[in-house]
């Protein structure tokens, strides 16, 4: 029964080659990386070696050349596989430092078992022309010399890629921050508007009650105004006439309604925005929701109020729309982005247009503002996560990237355009046929 060493340090495909060899006959024993590969060798006779190129240690290229430098090793048959290096250059690399086969990663099960049984019918042949060990020192010099360029580059990509993913996951870490300090913020605000719940509500009944109280009082005052007129004069009248003027009681009559009326109109306002940041903040149902487009922007512009009041003109030309499949709450979180930006983009005074219209099956949202602007440069950047041009603090770089994300997975768009001084217009479109599952999003 033929013997052979197998050595790959990848355990899996190592377990896997052994069993496909063993099934095929051989007898087979493993070890995962070249220096005890090298050591097994010196121990015991095989009849060919498979060794995998990068492995600890040592690796195959380097396997291959000590073996044939070893008079002993010198004839055993050599297969290296490799997925990392597969370039023409390391092939011939592999074979120059007298490798018998160059494989690449995945091997194909069937070609390996051919080509062993290949090899092992030459066995104790001389090697083949291509992979003889010369010993012409200028060729060995050569050859380690490509050796040498071969890590590098090898190096070299590593690195690169190493780079790259440590790029990636500060990102996701920030990301991952800036997430917790979101779910924090939506805790917060859930909290928040629990508290302010209750007392609102006692607020709005007592100003109900306060309403009919007045209207009441203010009857039976008239009533009683009309019965002490109608009287014959006496000085008692004289003294609650003086009285009435001096309470300045007209004024205050006619004020008092209308400032009840203002507070119940304020409360309202509270109402729908605790309602507003209420749904804003519960976590999103399992299953998406079908949801009227134009009310999620009444209800995003409840929320974003205080940044709009002072300096923004809106104008909403809200067309009727189907309903959209979608998750309501995160389509609320992209137009809440999106009005945000808006407004932070203006500078002094300025307005917001706000557009909602359906086509080619999509119901869309424009948002237009009358801010700064963009540059083309800055435009490019938008949606890349962590791209501001705010001062920290205010802005972090994920609103855009955040909200594309969430559009992309509903099967929507999300487009920008702008020019520098002449403002900003972005356009939402959801589908109105394809709902979104729960695996997507
Ligand atoms: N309407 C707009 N007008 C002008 N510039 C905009 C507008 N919307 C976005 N931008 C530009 O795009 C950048 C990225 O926007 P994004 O919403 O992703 O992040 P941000 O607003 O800076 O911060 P965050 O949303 O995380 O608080 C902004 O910093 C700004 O330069
Ligand atoms: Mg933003």
């Amino acid at each position: 029964m033929f013997s052979l060493l197998l050595a790959d340090d990848n355990a899996l495909e190592c377990q896997i080659t052994s069993d496909h060899l063993r099934g095929a006959g051989y007898r087979v024993t493993s070890v995962t990386d070249g220096l005890s590969a090298l050591d097994q060798l010196r121990q015991q006779p095989f009849d060919l070696l498979i060794a995998d190129v990068l492995m600890p240690r040592l690796d195959g290229f380097e396997l291959c050349r000590r073996c044939r430098e070893e008079a002993a090793l010198r004839g055993l048959p050599i297969i290296l596989c490799s997925g990392s290096y597969t370039e023409v250059n390391e092939r011939q690399l592999g074979l120059g430092f007298g490798a018998n086969r160059y494989l690449l990663k995945p091997v194909d099960p069937d070609l390996l078992l051919r080509e062993v049984a290949s090899l092992l019918q030459q066995k104790r042949q001389p090697p083949q022309p291509g992979s003889e060990t010369s010993d012409d020192t200028e060729e060995q010099m050569q050859l380690l010399r490509t050796y040498n360029e071969v890590l590098f580059r090898k190096l070299d990509r590593k690195m690169h890629e190493l780079t790259q993913q440590l790029e990636i996951s500060q990102q996701t870490r920030n990301q991952l921050l800036h997430n917790e300090k979101l779910a924090a913020i939506g805790q917060m605000a859930a909290g928040v508007v629990h508290e302010i719940n209750n007392p609102l509500s006692y607020l709005r009944s007592n100003l109900g009650s306060l309403q009919t109280c007045s209207r009441r009082v203010r009857q039976y005052l008239e009533a009683l105004e009309a019965f002490v007129t109608a009287g014959p004069t006496s000085p008692q009248r004289e003294a609650l006439r003086q009285l009435r003027q001096q309470l300045d009681l007209d004024y205050l009559l006619a004020e008092s309604e209308q400032m009840l009326h203002d507070c119940q109109d304020g409360s309202d306002r509270i109402l729908a925005i605790v309602k507003d940041m209420r749904s804003f903040s519960r976590k999103d149902e399992e299953h998406p929701g079908l949801a009227d487009l134009n009310a999620l922007i009444r209800s995003s512009l409840n929320i974003c109020h205080n940044q709009l009041k002072y300096h923004v003109e809106l104008d909403c030309q809200l067309a009727e729309l189907p309903l959209v499949p979608c998750y309501p709450q995160q389509i609320s979180q992209v137009l809440v982005n999106l009005l945000v930006n808006a407004a932070q983009a203006i500078e002094q005074q300025g307005h917001i247009r706000i557009r909602s219209f359906s086509a080619d099956g999509q119901a869309c949202v424009e948002i237009s503002d009358s801010g700064c602007g963009m540059s083309a440069k800055v435009l490019d950047q938008i949606f890349d996560p962590f791209f501001t041009t705010k001062p920290a603090g205010i802005g972090t770089g994920l609103g855009l990237p955040i909200s594309a994300d969430i559009v992309r997975r509903h099967g929507g768009s999300l487009r920008a355009d702008s020019q520098p001084g002449q403002g900003s217009r972005f356009c939402l479109c959801l589908p109105l046929a394809a709902q979104p599952t729960t695996a997507e999003i």
